[in-house]
């Protein structure tokens, strides 16, 4: 069989399962004898190459297994361990440099190309690698999806979302004891962007008495913050005094703008809300005026887990059939999660879908308010805002 020279990459903000992926490609690669050559810092790798500061034989990669002392010699840790052996990316810094970027590419002699990526990143490799290129030059590109956002559009799932569900339902868990404690409005601020999908997910299995994201609430009106004094009343009066609240970081905040600490914005508001209706007369909401408030954001602790099983799997199984795809001969491919399985999509179509997405201001892959999350989340007694 012939060897094959392919390329991988992991681009956008990092996730856990990222070198599960780079682990599986490599695996099911090897035994076909193929090379695989791992692109350090996403395609900036390519500009060291083209410049020459980079020997292409120098980022061959092989199979790890750790020079471990006695029974542990071999162990192969790749799969644990979250981050990117590869290194990644985030910043749109390629513009200047598409010759360079291009030559690189050309220089590696590739037969292929995965691209380890969320939307915006697999937007730029994708462009990269075709726009204005004869069609016999585009690259080949296999796409796996990775973001804790969980925003590809194609794709149920995403590398890296399963981790950073069970990360923030921890938090949610560790929280609910110190805030019972102390009869508190714990406020946990989700990441996520524009997307809601995390902080929905958690929020049901962190057992949230309060879920705001932005499908559902863009910005927190005044109507929004009261419905949650309304919740959060209704369970003290119930004798349950503490409460848990999630918030997307892609809500706005009371002035319908982005905020970094919409957090603690929504913790403030909650109480200056409740002492406005005190204020009017309403008695309910005296008792909420003298609740502490405190808000907690999780941030980058979110991505940086070891990945739990669900994404080492998906990584298997993504990566696995990167390597299939590639040897039959197909390219602009992104692997994709439905209905159990997984399939592949024209990459053109995801691009276009996102393009789309993006010149509207508006998030890749949102959550759809039909989603059955959403009226779960309802029948359960959790405050959306809707
Ligand atoms: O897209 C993944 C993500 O973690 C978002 O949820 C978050 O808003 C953003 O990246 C943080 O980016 P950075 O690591 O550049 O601060």
């Amino acid at each position: 069989m012939e060897g094959k020279r392919i390329g991988i990459l992991t681009s956008g903000g990092d996730c856990p399962g990222l070198n599960a992926v780079i682990r599986a490609v490599l695996k099911a690669a090897t035994r076909k004898g193929w090379d695989v050559y791992g692109i350090p810092y996403s395609t900036d790798g390519f500009i060291d190459i083209a410049e020459g500061k980079i020997d292409p034989e120098s980022l061959k990669l092989k199979e790890h297994g750790l020079d471990l002392p006695g029974p542990l010699k071999g162990l192969d840790i790749l799969q644990f361990l979250s981050g990117t052996i590869l290194g990644s990316l985030s910043k749109e810094s390629h513009k200047n440099y598409v010759e360079q970027l291009r030559e690189g590419y050309r220089k590696l002699g590739l037969d292929a190309l995965v691209a380890v990526g969320g939307d915006g990143s697999l937007r730029i490799i994708y462009e990269l690698g075709t726009e204005g290129l004869e069609a016999k030059d585009h690259w080949n590109l296999i796409a796996i999806p990775k973001t804790i956002d969980n925003d590809v559009p194609f794709t149920e799932r995403a590398i890296g979302f399963g981790t950073a569900v069970e990360i923030v339902t921890q938090a949610l868990y560790d929280l609910t004891f110190t805030a019972a404690a102390h009869d508190r409005i714990m406020v946990v601020q989700v990441m996520g962007r524009q997307a809601g999908h995390l902080a929905l997910h958690a929020g049901i299995a962190g057992g949230s008495d309060i879920i705001l994201i932005p499908e559902l609430v863009p910005y927190l009106s005044q109507s929004v913050v009261e419905g949650c004094c309304h919740q959060i009343a209704q369970l003290r009066d119930r004798g349950r005094k503490f409460a848990l609240v999630v918030v997307a970081e892609g809500v706005k905040n009371a002035d319908n703008r982005w905020d970094k600490e919409i957090g603690e914005h929504l913790a403030q508001q909650i109480k200056e809300r409740a002492r406005d209706l005190c204020a009017s007369g309403v008695e309910t909401f005296c008792d909420l005026d003298r609740v502490d408030t405190r808000a907690t954001v999780l941030g980058h602790l979110q991505r940086s887990h070891t990945p739990f099983a669900w994404d080492r799997t998906l990584a298997a199984l993504f990566g696995t059939k990167a390597v299939q795809l590639i040897e039959e001969g197909q390219k602009q491919r992104l692997l994709v999660w439905q209905a159990g399985q997984v399939q592949s999509e024209p990459l053109p179509d995801v691009i276009d879908l996102i393009k789309i997405r993006h010149a509207e201001k508006k998030c890749a892959s949102p959550v759809d308010p039909s989603n059955p999350m959403v009226e779960a989340a309802q029948s359960l007694g959790i405050y959306l805002g809707i």
